[in-house]
């Protein structure tokens, strides 16, 4: 039988153990695919030092699976980071930030000599933007960065959760924003960053991949950019 999505995740997970540098500390990302890398780290903890996390959510699990975590302030540079992606292409720009921890993710990755991606098969696009692009923005500002995005042609919501807007690990809100055809993603993070409010945009091309894993039904991908 073909792989389901969730053993493509395992795949990677599990592959990404060989960029894992004995002895050091790495860095994790977020999300149902890291959560399976988090598995394999498990089973080689005693031949790392630890965890620099980029979640609340890693940061339990890590630890309830015995592995230290630091914080990003006790370390200087990592080898390398390890996190999944919504959307990847074929220059390894990224949109992250379905599961909200994108601002947490960008300081790991920018602190990280190299950026490993893991994904399966689906993450691979070829333009940027059909994933809504998550947007993390202090409260204050919500209105005013939705309506600046609807001038770019996006059409942009508060995230919720509950009937209520989600509350980021950083106590500030998310804006989801559809409709973006992202054709030049490094001018657009740039562009994107400055605007008075915003915290984090969900593109990844300051911090992009290095390598991606990427889980096809005939096993794993190895893209290099
Ligand atoms: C978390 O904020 C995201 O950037 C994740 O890395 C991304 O959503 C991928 O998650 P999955 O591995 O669950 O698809």
């Amino acid at each position: 039988a073909p792989l389901t999505q969730d053993e493509l995740k395992a795949l990677v997970g599990l592959a990404a153990l060989e960029y894992v540098v004995p002895g050091e500390i790495v860095g994790v990302g977020t999300g149902s695919t890291v959560n399976k890398f988090i598995e394999a780290l498990a089973t080689i903890k005693d031949r790392i030092r630890g965890a620099v996390s980029s979640s609340v959510a890693s940061t339990e699990r890590l630890r309830a699976l015995g592995i230290e975590v630091f914080d990003s302030n006790e370390v200087d540079e990592l080898s390398v980071y390890i996190d999944g992606a919504d959307e990847i292409d074929g220059r390894g720009f990224m949109i992250k930030g379905g599961g909200a921890a994108l601002t947490r993710e960008k300081i790991v990755a920018a602190q990280s000599r190299r950026f490993i991606c893991i994904a399966d098969a689906s993450k691979r696009v070829e333009v940027l933007g059909a994933f809504p692009l998550p947007v993390e923005v202090i409260p204050m500002a919500a209105r005013r960065v939705m309506h600046q995005f609807e001038k770019l042609g996006g059409i942009a919501q508060v995230r919720e959760r509950e009937g209520l807007p989600l509350v980021t690990d950083n106590g500030q809100h998310i804006v989801d924003v559809t409709g973006l055809k992202i054709v030049d993603p490094l001018a657009f993070e740039s562009e994107i960053s400055q605007w008075p409010g915003v915290v984090t945009v969900g593109v990844f091309a300051h911090q992009k991949a290095d390598v991606c894993l990427l889980g096809m039904p005939t096993g794993v991908q190895t893209l290099k950019f």
